[in-house]
């Protein structure tokens, strides 16, 4: 079912005004940790560019599953944003207002000789599909909202839809889709698939999350399961993908807050022009940002809230008390009762403030030394690396890093004995040994005592670094905030 329309289209008509933009590459800098969702778009949208989408049908037409905060709607804003240059080109129909059948004249207009069918302007329409497209793209982008919520005879009214490209309003005209890419989203199986992200609702143990793959696999089928159980085979065979979100991981959660601050920091620049000044989160305060916003549960969903009670509003005081002096430095931090966020303008002495994680690297492999500093500094994290237990312990006395990375084999320690010294000394400490051979029963037992999880060379840098993200933040949550 899921590419019964691959676009293999016919039709050379090429959408000459549509600027170059690689797409995937936009698009994954908007949407975070759902690589799969812009692999299934981002075809039917090049085949539209290149004149070649199938007559007779839209464009695309998704199905968008997956737990809620995840980035379903996201998705559709970012894609607007990408092709049109606005969020706002977006036709969105939000189906819990079509749940009586009599409420779906409003989508389709009423029929001549109803009462006041000329005022009944209908929600689709071709005027209308026209309205978000752009100088830049033809192509509408018509988002169903909540289709599950929809009374039956509007699942039907999508059924002619999607199989022809067209829909005949209320008025007997006909309105023409095959410029449209067209999305539903749905919380189908949403609740069971929370169960399996999350049996108690709570964050998972550190150190055991359900294996990716495992967990993708048993969430897509919880979502087709759902799904077939609601749509009818012929409805569902019009959709060319039904896309399952994944749950988000810590490093998803970091680089959305990271967007987020970004956003808020334009926003600034912007609206204040010459008065402008720059926003500095602190390490600290980002994690309990994360901590507060974000969950199993809703995702990321909360945390543009968090992010506007606890920092927006209380910046908006600050500068309409004209208390920050053009091009001066705030500095978020966390207050001392750790419930809430301090704003403070920094003075000159403050220049150097931390705001990514400082992580403590000790191996003698020269190479991979230098390659995780380069990787970590482009996250903007800071690397203290040490090729001896020596100059660790050195290190991490000076500078009291936020999470360290050992090597095993070190040439005066073994890593095991390091990591139990360095956690003596900062209790709360994450610490990651890493290896290339097995362990002795008896040092696998320590690093399970005391929570190290051990990771096995070769392993990609970034699922070190997303180690560390789950561990700081699992820290933060384990301290209460
Ligand atoms: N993958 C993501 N990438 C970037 N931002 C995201 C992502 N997921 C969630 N967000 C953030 O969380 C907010 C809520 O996400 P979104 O509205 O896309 O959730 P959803 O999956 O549609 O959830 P629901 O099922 O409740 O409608 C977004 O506005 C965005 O700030
Ligand atoms: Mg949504």
């Amino acid at each position: 079912m899921t590419d019964r329309n691959k676009p293999t289209g016919s039709r050379p008509r090429k959408q000459s005004s549509e600027p170059a933009v690689d797409l995937t590459s936009v698009l994954s800098s908007k949407v975070v940790g759902q690589p799969n969702v812009i692999d299934a778009i981002v075809p039917y949208i090049e085949m539209f560019q290149a004149g070649l989408s199938p007559e007779n049908r839209p464009v695309g037409v998704f199905l968008l599953l997956g737990p809620t905060g995840t980035g379903k709607t996201r998705t559709v804003e970012a894609l607007a944003e990408a092709i049109h240059g606005s969020a706002k080109n977006l036709l969105k129909i939000d189906c819990g207002e079509f749940q009586m059948e009599h409420e779906v004249a409003k989508l389709i207009g009423a029929p001549p000789g109803y009462l006041g069918h000329r005022e009944t302007q209908p929600m689709l329409s071709q005027q209308k599909l026209t309205a978000v497209t752009s100088e830049r793209s033809p192509l509408s982008l018509v988002l169903f909202d909540e289709i599950e919520k929809a009374a039956p005879s509007l699942t039907r009214l999508l059924l002619g839809m999607l199989d022809r490209g067209v829909l005949r309003l209320g008025d007997n005209s006909v309105v023409n889709f095959e410029r449209s890419v067209v999305f539903l989203t749905s919380n189908l199986g949403a609740r069971e698939m929370l169960r399996e992200i999350s049996p108690d609702f709570g964050f998972q143990p550190a150190g055991k999350p359900i294996p990716k793959e495992e967990l993708t696999g048993k969430l897509q089928n919880i979502a087709m399961v759902a799904v077939r159980k609601k749509f009818s085979p012929e409805f569902v065979n019009r959709i060319d993908h039904v896309i399952t979100y994944q749950p988000l991981d810590a490093g998803s959660f970091d680089a959305i807050l990271n967007h987020e601050i970004a956003a808020l920091q334009d926003h600034v620049n912007t609206r204040l022009g010459p008065r402008c000044f720059n926003i500095e989160v602190l390490f600290e305060t980002r994690q309990w940002i994360i901590a507060k916003g974000t969950s199993p549960e809703y995702g990321a969903r909360e945390l543009k809230r968090v992010i506007h009670k606890h920092l927006t509003q209380p910046l908006a005081t600050l500068v309409a008390k004209n208390l920050v002096e053009p091009g001066s430095k705030v500095i978020v931090d966390l207050a001392k009762d750790g419930e809430s966020l301090e704003l403070r303008i920094a003075g000159d002495s403050e220049a150097a403030v931390n705001t990514h994680p400082t992580v403590l690297l000790v191996d003698d492999n020269h190479d991979l030394l230098k390659f995780l500093e380069r990787l970590m500094a482009e996250s903007g994290w800071r690397l203290l690396a040490a090729e001896t237990a020596a100059a660790a312990k050195k290190l991490a006395a000076k500078h009291k890093p936020n999470a360290a990375l050992i090597d095993y084999m070190l040439p005066d320690q073994n890593g095991v004995e390091l990591a139990q010294f360095l956690r003596r000394s900062q209790p709360k400490l994450p610490v990651i040994v890493m290896t290339g051979s097995m362990l002795a029963p008896e040092e696998e037992a320590l690093c399970e005592e005391y929570d190290f999880p051990v990771i096995r060379k070769p392993f990609l840098a970034v699922d070190v670094m997303n180690q560390i993200r789950t561990r700081l933040a699992a820290s933060r949550a384990a301290a209460g905030r």
